[in-house]
């Protein structure tokens, strides 16, 4: 496994389309082996594919219960309302009050190519909808609806997707 090099919110690479991934093999794997420690050296609680310069749709996540790894990630049904601060490894040193559902149903191929489905709720569900518009060249500074200073409440922190 290896690190790979986090690209930042001007790299022009995030606003592009991530193609799906076709072949579920070595490279793959290797892939979401280092995008997994990538993820945890930044304490982040997900990384997209994009975000490491790899225009394909790959996703990796934890939001604290164990490591999701998620290929070709398609949202089948969305559910309720959230409001709350969010993240991420592209964007340092910042944050922004993001509404997102409070529900969130998806299906994804494994590291094999076996289709699965998850259901998520809360921060689960956040970071579903945010790794998944990093697929499609969205970020979420494009719908806060406000950054979060550093002077606010500390229980504004939140983990860095
Ligand atoms: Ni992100």
């Amino acid at each position: 496994m290896a690190l790979r090099k986090i690209v930042c919110i001007e790299d022009e690479l995030l606003r592009k389309k991530s193609r799906p991934v076709d072949k579920f093999d070595e490279k793959l794997h290797r892939l979401l082996d280092d995008m997994a420690e990538t993820m945890y050296h930044a304490n982040g609680c997900g990384l997209a594919a994009p975000q490491v310069a790899v225009l394909r749709r790959v996703v990796v996540m934890d939001c604290g219960d164990g490591l999701i790894e998620m290929v070709n990630p398609e949202i089948l049904e969305t559910e309720g309302e959230q409001d709350g601060p969010e993240g991420c490894l592209s964007v340092p040193g910042r944050r922004g009050m993001v509404k997102r559902p409070m529900k969130v149903r998806a299906r994804f191929q494994d590291r094999n190519g076996e289709w699965y489905e998850i259901e998520g709720e809360e921060l689960l569900a956040r970071c579903i909808m945010h790794e998944t518009d990093h697929l499609d060249g969205r970020m979420y500074v494009d719908i806060m609806s406000r950054e979060i200073f550093e002077d606010e409440d500390a229980d504004a922190a939140e983990d860095e997707q």
